[in-house]
């Protein structure tokens, strides 16, 4: 039997495809209720055809990183409710591919601006809405680079070492109110950003695709990819009441990734 979620209502960043969509799902086929944003507006398009949509599902365009877009977004959704059971904090981009010596500044800001600053725009304007539901839950995506070191990604590990550290925190200020905050890190996702970090990476070390391909697959000790639906399943334990005494708590979901190299 899969774990009910019904009816708890559920924010999600960059929710439009990706891990964030399969998430969605997920908690959708579990009786949830979804409220979630993106900037891609041709994603957007494509999920509003989905037969939850204005039902169970509700979708808005909005970029993360801008701090007025993210309350616009929080202001379409009090219009629906005043309480929520969980937000993830799912925005996070790759960032850039390369040594220190050849990235640009502008390029490690952008990275931490959307990795971890977006999340504190919406944690900030969930919490209310998390007390007002007497508890719940928050989930950060991290990633295994938020528990290892992550060559020639410096920015995205710096990042994501970084949503571990407010996930903790959270966890200590929140507890008294019965909300929960974790970070889920997931492995090597089989999916469209997987295809452009190992393209970026084979073109910068002057390798084969498929050779960094397998690379990847064997950092974990089950020797596999991770599937978008995998995070989504945890992302619905942690929501569920069977997750309710788990906080603080950083877990991979990555076939126990034990290198990122
Ligand atoms: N894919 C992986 O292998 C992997 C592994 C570990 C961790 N993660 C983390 O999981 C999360 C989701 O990853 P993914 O692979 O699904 O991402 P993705 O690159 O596929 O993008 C998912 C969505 O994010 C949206 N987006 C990007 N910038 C945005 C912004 N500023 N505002 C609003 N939406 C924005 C995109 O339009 C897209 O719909 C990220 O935090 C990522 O770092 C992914």
């Amino acid at each position: 039997m899969p774990l009910s979620l019904q009816n708890k209502k559920i924010i999600i960043s960059a929710g439009a495809s990706g891990i964030g969509w399969t998430t969605a799902k997920v908690c959708l086929s579990r009786g949830a209720i979804v409220y979630l944003c993106d900037i891609n507006n041709k994603s957007l398009n494509k999920i509003k055809k989905h037969p939850l949509t204005n039902k169970k599902l509700f979708s808005y365009e909005c970029d993360a990183s801008d701090e007025d877009e993210v309350s616009n977004f929080f202001n379409q959704i009090y219009k629906k409710t005043k309480k929520i059971d969980a937000l993830i904090n799912n925005v996070g981009v790759a960032g850039p591919t390369g040594t220190i010596e050849k990235l640009n500044s502008d390029d490690w800001e952008q990275t931490l601006k959307i990795n971890v600053i977006s999340h504190f725009y919406f944690t900030k304007l969930a919490i209310p809405m998390l007390k007002k539901n007497k508890g719940g839950s928050i989930i950060n995506i991290s990633s295994g680079a938020g528990i290892m070191g992550f060559p020639l990604r410096s920015p995205y590990a710096a990042s994501k070492w970084a949503v571990i550290g407010v996930t903790k925190t959270l966890a200590m200020e929140l507890g008294k109110f019965k909300i929960r905050v974790n970070a889920i890190c997931p492995g090597t996702i089989k999916g469209d950003r997987m295809i452009r970090v190992i393209r970026d990476k084979a073109k910068f070390l002057k390798t084969s695709k498929k050779k960094i391909e397998k690379d990847f697959i064997s950092m974990a000790s089950m020797n596999c990819w991770i599937y978008e639906e995998d995070i989504g399943k945890m992302c619905s334990f942690l929501i569920s009441n069977d997750g309710e005494k788990v906080s603080g708590q950083t877990i991979p979901v990555d076939g126990n990734a034990t290198r990122m190299d």
